[in-house]
């Protein structure tokens, strides 16, 4: 695999006189992909059924002659003003029932029939013009699918849309009722149009109701993004592609996936560190100007799965953002580290966001590779560097993970319904326990829900997956290394009800989760050895060896020889511990990182990245901040 570089341009934002020599300068940085397009319907379409292409087609022209090639985006994430006077009742409606005006971007609804038959119709007529051109050598769908939280929407489509879904699915209402078990507070229901939206209840709605509502809202961004896809294979061969956002789980990006070619994803680690994660201000501070070593990395991993093995960034931060509560500068090196850690964990190209910062609207603050005048901004050398370094390195491939995680985002709805602990929920435990894996050096693999086969790895981890799905239960039958399951795996029916006999159903291993607690985060589990637990524990009953318990003597972590099920939460030291017994029960080579230093292979080289705000030391190597160090395998 080639690995390349690219950048993100609006034309529409810039004299014409100007693109030439832009991408001019394009070229002589060393790229070579131009995303367009994506934000441009009110210029292509600028009123009804009236098209003015001649901008784009010239803008295609220019880019592609200067020996770029093209990421074709479809507008839909920006439907003119237009569209909704033609559709007025396209707009997303807030949990409080309240429309999300005109005057942004993301103003639609993704159950909005009328406006879907839009999409279809300008990605047919983009399709029909630009398909065989041969400098468009991609396609990106929409953008930034949930961006804003416009996944979930309490509209009268929605409603509608949501009452004729749960009819296919449930066929009549006594099955409905019975599955959610409405007798509960006298909640049946005789007729599917009495079935409301799961908001403004007076106390929480019944979690079933809730997790089919969530059911609904992903397969509408499912099925609105096939009907673009759907339109756009009618007239191009070029891969399909959408790009992705960091911790979304609103939706079910392996549906998505399964539908296009290549996923992509945004990629923001300051902005993400200050806006997406939980952390200490103390941790938040050291990783100020670099984001945090591991979330690039999981969403790397995620994505080159959910792409079916290909994995692009069609977004990277060059330099400080408008968006996040606090927008500091990368630390010199970030936005080749960046790079360099995509491309080792499998990207075939990464693409900068922006080409030149816009002095208006919006994004003013946000920086580009170019100033707003023209002139060089910090990360337009770090990006030149990259491209020379490429050419200088043979072209990779990825290399076989040891370990690997399953992630399940029907199960971070179901924890959003009934977290049960104020601060559960799915991404973070997963985020936790893939970073324990990533500090112990660990090339990782993250795995849908329904994998069938796991005989490549040695080490397995599928915390919170609300219900085993067969195969995945049949390959940990077959499993040969050691899965560490839980807390709360198979610990739920499909319909978010407790399942009797009480979960987990592990094959041939007798454990039952008797009695569930959450804790506030202050309150910790005390294990033998020095461990603890916080946020969650489980009583475990059941037959199986006990191989950790806690303080009290009750058992933390009990299984078999290939399957073992962890009763809590363990805290990042803990979870270290458990990690590195695992890694030597295995006999798997593993490291002890120091903080900010990471890791990962390709098959012909091992990269070492260096997130922490001082030089670290690997092995006889001093990396400095923001270092990148590669050696062969
Ligand atoms: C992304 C989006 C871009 C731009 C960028 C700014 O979320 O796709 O259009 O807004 O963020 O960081």
């Amino acid at each position: 695999m080639k690995r390349t570089l690219g950048v993100c341009y609006y034309p529409e934002h810039w004299p014409e006189d100007q693109w030439a020599d832009d991408a001019a300068r394009m070229v002589d940085t060393g790229l070579s992909w131009v995303r367009i397009g994506e934000f441009g319907w009110s210029r292509m379409e600028p009123t009804p059924g009236t098209f003015t292409w001649d901008w784009l087609d010239h803008a295609i022209d220019v880019l592609g002659s200067a020996g770029l090639k093209i990421i074709l985006g479809t507008p839909t994430a920006t439907p003119p003003r237009w569209m909704v006077d033609k559709h007025p009742n396209m707009l997303a409606v807030d949990a409080e029932g309240r429309p999300r005006k005109f005057g942004s971007r993301r103003h639609y609804d993704f159950s909005h029939l009328g406006y879907r038959e839009e999409c279809r119709r300008i990605a047919r007529l983009m399709g029909e013009r630009y398909g065989k051109t041969p400098h468009i050598a991609a396609w990106q769908i929409d953008n930034e699918y949930d961006c804003h939280d416009t996944t979930l929407s309490y509209s009268d489509a929605a409603r509608r849309g949501f009452q004729d879904w749960l009819a296919q699915k449930y066929q009549s209402t006594d099955a409905l009722n019975r599955a959610w078990g409405n007798v509960f507070w006298s909640m049946e229901y005789d007729h599917f149009d009495q079935i409301d939206l799961p908001n403004l209840t007076v106390t929480e709605p019944n979690h079933p109701h809730q997790l089919a509502f969530r059911r609904y809202s992903s397969d509408q961004v499912v099925a609105f993004n096939k009907v673009q896809a759907d339109e756009l294979r009618r007239h191009t061969d070029a891969p399909l592609i959408h790009n992705y956002m960091g911790r979304i789980t609103t939706f079910d990006h392996w549906k998505i996936g399964a539908d296009l070619d290549i996923a992509s994803w945004d990629s923001y680690p300051i902005g993400f560190l200050s806006d997406r994660l939980e952390g200490t201000s103390k941790e938040k501070k050291k990783f100020l100007r670099q984001g945090h070593p591991d979330f690039q990395a999981f969403h790397h991993d995620l994505y080159r799965a959910v792409g079916k093995g290909r994995l692009w960034v069609m977004e990277q931060q060059p330099g400080p953002v408008n968006w996040a509560p606090y927008n500091p500068a990368p630390l010199h090196g970030m936005a080749r580290l960046w790079a360099w850690e995509a491309f080792a964990h499998g990207a075939e190209t990464v693409c900068y966001f922006r080409w030149r910062q816009a002095p208006f609207a919006q994004e003013q603050m946000h920086a580009g590779l170019l100033r707003p005048d023209s002139e060089p901004a910090p990360a337009l050398a770090e990006t030149r560097q990259v491209a020379d370094e490429i050419a200088a390195l043979p072209d990779v491939g990825t290399a076989q993970a040891q370990a690997a995680l399953i992630f399940d985002y029907e199960s971070a709805w179901a924890w959003d319904a009934q977290p049960q602990g104020a601060d559960f929920d799915m991404f973070r435990l997963a985020f936790y326990a893939y970073r324990a894996l990533r500090r112990a050096g660990l090339n990782i693999d993250i795995l849908p829900p329904d994998t069938n086969d796991l005989s490549a790895y040695r080490l397995v981890l599928a915390p919170g997956i609300m219900t085993l799905s067969d195969p995945l239960r049949a390959a940990l039958a077959r499993f040969e290394g050691i899965a560490l399951v839980g807390p709360r795996t198979d610990t739920k029916t499909d319909e978010l009800n407790i399942p009797t006999p009480l979960g987990p159903d592990l094959p041939d291993i007798d454990i039952t989760v008797a009695l569930t607690e959450s804790m506030p985060p202050d309150a910790m589990v005390k294990l033998q050895g020095g461990g603890r637990f916080w946020h969650w524990f489980e009583h475990l009953d059941g037959s199986a060896p006990v191989h950790l318990r806690t303080k009290a003597g009750q058992p933390a972590i009990m299984g078999g020889d290939h399957i073992r099920y962890l009763a809590g939460w363990p805290d990042d030291a803990t979870f270290d511990t458990i990690i590195r017994d695992l890694c030597d029960a295995l006999d798997l080579p593993r490291q002890s990182l120091p903080q900010g230093l990471r890791i990962r292979e390709t098959d012909t080289h091992r990269f070492v990245f260096n997130y922490a705000p001082k030089a670290q030391q690997w092995n006889n190597v001093s990396i400095p901040p923001a270092g990148v160090h590669w050696e062969p395998l």
